[in-house]
């Protein structure tokens, strides 16, 4: 018996499908304004940008998690403004509508505000960058504020902030009592009041994404933050399944490419030991 026809795919809302025009901190408010969800991965160098671009990512952002995800290291403390700006560099030459966004690196900002905006600076002078982030609350305020003042669009990050991992004992739900929900919704108001452009919601319960989202006039982006927000965002290796060990239980995998490369490699080796590659069609012949 035939199969039954499936049910046409719902239409893309207009941004999504608009590949032409690009992405701009406006067109984040007038997003949340209609109700248009945001869709914002990582990216950490100019293939993965092409690729993003070329699926219609509204957003990229250069996080430092690419110091766990590229470069090795244990968590994201290590990455250093330099290493962060050869990744945004790369990043940038791969994107043409997509809003590009640089991670703040650890002790990059929190100590000093002019620091901060020399450090903000550089990521859109030198690295092409639209916009950074930066994790924390109400001590960050100070610093936000310094870094619109020299026209660096930021957004803020609260919840679950790795760059605390040490202080916060792991990388653990955030919000759950209700003071430390009260908590993190004044911070994310206060980040407004500074001038933040949008704010990243990272491992909060998702009754609370609902309430800071409704609360706030700028988009929420939310990573194991539930439904609610106004966009989302994901590492893009845990989504590619690139990493090692299961996903936590945030990330939905939507491949698993790292299962395909080990596959590709170990077929490779085999056919180079066996002699099967290269074959006659990948070798070059001496005209006659
Ligand atoms: O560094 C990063 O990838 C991030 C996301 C998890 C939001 O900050």
């Amino acid at each position: 018996m035939a199969d039954k026809p499936k049910a046409a795919a719902k239409p893309a809302p207009a941004y999504a499908a608009d590949r032409a025009k690009p992405v701009t901190v406006a067109t984040l408010l007038d997003m949340k304004r209609k109700g248009l969800k945001i869709a914002m991965l990582t990216a950490y160098d100019f293939p993965t940008a092409r690729i993003a671009e070329e699926a219609g990512v509204d957003v990229i952002l250069v996080g430092d998690s690419v110091a766990m995800t590229k470069l090795g290291y244990e968590s994201t403390l290590p990455v250093t403004m330099d290493e962060m700006l050869h990744h945004v560099k790369a990043v940038k030459r791969g994107l043409s509508r997509a809003l590009l966004v640089a991670d703040m690196p650890y002790l990059s900002y929190e100590l000093d505000a002019k620091e901060a905006a020399r450090h903000a600076g550089r990521f859109l002078k030198e690295g092409g960058a639209h916009a950074v982030k930066l994790e924390g609350g109400l001590d960050v305020a100070p610093i936000v504020k310094e870094l619109v003042k020299v026209n660096v669009p930021v957004f803020g990050h609260v919840g679950l902030t790795p760059q605390a991992v040490h202080r916060l004992g792991g990388y653990r739900v955030q919000g759950r009592r209700p003071e430390d929900a009260e908590r993190i919704a004044t911070e994310a108001r206060v980040l407004e009041g500074a001038g933040c452009c949008a704010i990243v919601l990272e491992c909060v319960p998702a009754e609370l994404a609902r309430e800071i989202t409704r609360r706030v006039q700028i988009p929420t982006i939310g990573i194991g933050a539930g439904p609610h927000c106004d966009g989302q965002v994901l590492v893009s290796d845990d989504m590619l399944g690139l990493t090692e060990g299961g996903p936590t239980k945030f990330v939905k995998r939507y491949a698993d490419l790292r299962g395909q490369a080990v596959k590709a490699f170990s077929d490779y080796c085999r056919e180079v030991r066996d002699g099967q590659f290269p074959g006659p069609e990948h070798s070059f012949t001496s005209p006659a």
